[in-house]
């Protein structure tokens, strides 16, 4: 049966049919918000090529909590920027590094909004790779042992949740075990499983302070032209314990995410990331689209690829819409 019996159009009349022929419905409850935390004082500083999002110092952050509560948004993903880089991070394990105080001020304020923390060292290493380096190269396995101190140091700050970013292989085991070890059985994993050597990540370096001094992110984040590797990467990372896989970025990797939903049947994430954020706010601020319905329409996609979680600087937004019509 064909045309002129079939008439695909009839169920695109009107806006009621539309409705119940929807197949994806983007949610509030799908966000994850990022935050940029820097340690000092008094800071609410806009990034400039991120307008609208912030860097905050911790006593001027209730704002900010403020807004995220009222608008419903579940979780928060927390990046620190420290004062004092060294050559391995170690303020990623200081017990009093601004994260794992920033992660206390947040659960005691707002006990009921899910805290999440990158695990990563780019943020606090002077060369701003993301691990210790031997002979100008990322040494796996030694990034390892300090990750160890760094989640177990999240962990006893109250994190709800770990996200390692660094993608150093055995990681996610690696994690599990130490918490696990130090009686954090109950803290889940969110692994950047596929995690691509992306240009769009341009904007957050400059958010984050995290730009390499030297070289790139090439011989530990995968390669932007290889699909079936992705599978192998979340392979492992299932196999190690993981309970959140994720895909970034998002929009130049839907047939990512959409694999990794055909493939695996752990909740997926999508990292909307800051250089797709940046390209929607400047070309709207040029006029030269409409941007809330290109937002809408961008995490609408990431959602159907399959993403169960989007991570996104537009949560606030689009949460702001879908609240209001
Ligand atoms: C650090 C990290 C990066 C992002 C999240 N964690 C940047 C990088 O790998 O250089 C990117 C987020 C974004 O662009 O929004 N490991
Ligand atoms: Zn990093």
């Amino acid at each position: 049966m064909g045309f002129p019996s079939v008439r695909p159009r009839r169920l695109r009349k009107n806006e009621n049919i539309r409705r119940l022929v929807r197949e994806t419905e983007l949610s509030i409850n799908d966000f994850i918000y990022p935050l940029f935390i820097e340690e000092g004082d008094n800071i609410k500083l806009e990034i400039p090529s991120m307008p609208g999002i912030f860097r905050y110092s911790l006593d001027r952050l209730d704002e900010e909590l403020e807004q995220i509560l009222n608008l419903d948004i579940p979780a928060v993903l927390l990046f620190g920027i420290p004062k004092h880089k060294d050559s391995v991070g170690s303020e990623t394990w200081n017990d009093e590094g601004i994260i794992q105080r920033a992660v206390r001020y947040i659960k005691e304020k707002c006990p009921d909004l899910y805290v999440i923390t990158d695990v990563c060292f780019c943020e606090y290493t002077e060369h701003g790779h993301c691990g210790v380096l031997h002979d100008h190269e990322v040494a796996n396995d030694p990034t390892l042992e300090n990750t160890k101190k760094q989640v177990v140091s999240h962990a006893k700050a109250g994190a709800d949740m770990v996200a390692p970013s660094g993608m150093m292989d055995g990681v996610v085991k690696t994690i599990r075990e130490a918490l696990d070890n130090a009686g954090y059985s109950d803290i889940p994993i969110m692994s950047y499983s596929a995690k691509y050597a992306s240009a769009y990540y341009g904007p957050f370096r400059d958010a984050a302070e995290s730009s390499p001094a030297f070289g790139d992110r090439r011989s530990y984040q995968m390669d932007p032209a290889n699909r079936r590797e992705a599978l192998k990467e979340v392979q492992l990372d299932v196999e190690e314990g993981a309970d959140i896989i994720m895909v970034k970025p998002a929009l130049a990797y839907l047939d990512i995410i959409s694999d990794l939903k055909n493939s695996f049947k752990l909740p997926i994430a999508a990292y909307n990331v800051s250089g797709e954020y940046s390209m929607v706010k400047a070309a709207g601020r040029l006029g030269w689209i409409d941007e809330e319905k290109v937002m809408m329409e961008t995490l609408t996609s990431i959602k159907r690829a399959g993403a169960d979680i989007i991570i996104t600087y537009h949560a606030k937004e689009a949460a702001r819409i879908l609240k209001n019509g």
